[in-house]
């Protein structure tokens, strides 16, 4: 598990024996909850019998051919459902098998864009403090993730990093009024200071995952931030790994800022975690020079287009489409937020809860007037999540989201069909967690 002391039990993990819609069964028979099931990626739950029957129909038919020798049902399937949910202007979709592999694609195809134009020096890139982008090296090196990038500094691209992005921690002398237009005139003297012709894209998580704990962007923000980018020919990448296929109750995350960006990664929920389906959503106006000067996108994996891959994410997709789950994550959701915040009202070091849908960060300080975050030695929110655990429910702790050492946050993101009953039971043991580490008991 990323970052966490051994103090959670890495040593010592009960062994799955089975999964059943919302819930996890160790070998045991004891049963979790799935309020975040690892991080944010099951939208269906388990085991559902609807997915598992697509992915064993593909299989007895043939599990992978070569995605640069046949396309697939499956494939097309997916394609198809994908572009017209995301809506925007997307043309191609490439396929890969993690998060990470979709943010490098993406940041591939952003350089292959600029090299079809006969761009060669728009080679750099401009990322956000406090983001998580992926483990390879070139998503490593695009990360604000102090704790993640320690082992490897020195061997990361060299990447400039602005300010996060985040209401609940604005810069000195900064409102909320101003906040979008101070970020994006920072955006821009990073872009001039580099010299646009040296830039080529600036990436964002809409929603910041594990790096900040469900941040979304300020009002205007991305407005601003795109306006920037157009203006020095830089594109606009967002990263929508944790935060999109839905987990905010729109397919795209960035549809609730109004914004379309140039290129878009997806992972967790393409497939519901159902097997292993990254994805890189490419605009009409980045792919026409490279289809015109290169004539393919030279990012392909072996596995790309993994054909019982892409029937997992067409069932998925299907079923959250067919049963209208996108609406119960944006109805439900915002009084899931309501219900979250109520119960962790009574605790002071409850600093704030926030979110989109069925994605939802809770932040805890020392106090909320100062907004101070406890030591990092504390590992307050490990030890909430462990607490959880233990009463079987499963929670996404993280930290460094302050000042990339210190900051405790709490990531819950369960599934898009959780049964009210089950989002109360959430509510309800996550309350009980935080009071057990909070009181010592
Ligand atoms: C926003 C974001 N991008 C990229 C990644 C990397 O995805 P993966 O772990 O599947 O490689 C993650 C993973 O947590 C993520 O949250």
């Amino acid at each position: 598990m990323k970052n966490r002391p051994s103090g959670f039990g890495i040593a010592a993990l009960p062994r799955i024996a089975r999964g059943q819609g919302s819930y996890l069964i160790d070998a045991a028979g004891k049963r979790y909850l799935d309020g975040s099931g690892g991080p944010a990626v099951f939208c269906l739950g388990h085991a559902h019998p609807e997915v598992n029957a697509a992915i064993a129909r593909q299989l007895d038919e043939i599990a992978y051919a070569y995605r640069y020798l046949f396309t697939s049902s499956a494939l097309e399937g997916l394609t198809e459902t994908v572009l017209r949910l995301c809506g925007g202007d997307f043309q191609d979709i490439v396929y890969s098998g993690s998060g990470s592999e979709a943010v490098e694609s993406a940041l591939k195809i952003a350089l292959q864009h600029f090299a079809a134009r006969g761009l060669m020096r728009k080679r750099r890139f401009i990322a956000r403090q406090r983001s998580w982008h992926g483990n390879t090296l070139g998503a490593l090196s695009i990360s604000g993730f102090a704790q993640r990038r320690r082992a490897f500094e020195g061997s990361l691209l060299d990447v400039t990093f602005v300010s996060a992005a985040n209401a609940y921690r604005m810069p000195d002398g900064v409102s909320a009024e101003t906040l979008a237009g101070h970020l994006a005139a920072e955006l821009e003297h990073a872009i001039v200071s580099l010299g646009p012709s040296n830039v080529a894209a600036f990436i964002v998580e809409p929603v910041v995952g594990a790096a900040g704990g469900v941040v979304p962007a300020p009002a205007g923000y991305m407005q601003a931030v795109q306006a920037v980018c157009r203006r020095h020919d830089v594109l606009l990448i967002a990263d929508e790994v944790m935060c999109g296929a839905g987990r905010t109750g729109t397919w795209r995350a960035l549809e609730h800022d109004g914004v379309v960006p140039d290129i878009m990664s997806v992972a967790k929920g393409l497939a519901g975690g159902y097997i292993p389906l990254g994805a890189t959503l490419v605009s009409a106006r980045v792919a026409a020079p490279i289809q015109g000067e290169h004539g393919a996108y030279m990012t392909g994996h072996t596995f790309t287009g993994h054909t019982a891959a892409c029937a997992a994410g067409l069932a998925v997709q299907h079923i959250i489409e067919r049963d209208g789950l996108l609406e119960r994550v944006r109805t439900v959701g915002a009084a899931f937020q309501r219900a979250l915040r109520e119960s962790l009202s009574r605790f002071e070091e409850v600093g704030d809860v926030r979110g989109r849908g069925f994605f939802i960060g809770i932040e805890l300080v020392r106090d909320r007037a100062s907004k101070r975050p406890f030591p990092a030695e504390r590992a307050l929110s490990f030890d909430i999540g462990a607490r959880a655990f233990a009463e079987g429910l499963i929670c996404y702790p993280c930290s460094g989201n302050v000042d990339g050492t210190a900051g405790d946050t709490l990531i819950i993101a369960p599934p898009y069909n959780a049964s009210d009953g089950e989002l109360e039971q959430i509510v309800a043991k996550l309350a009980c967690a935080v009071d057990g580490a909070l009181s010592g008991g």
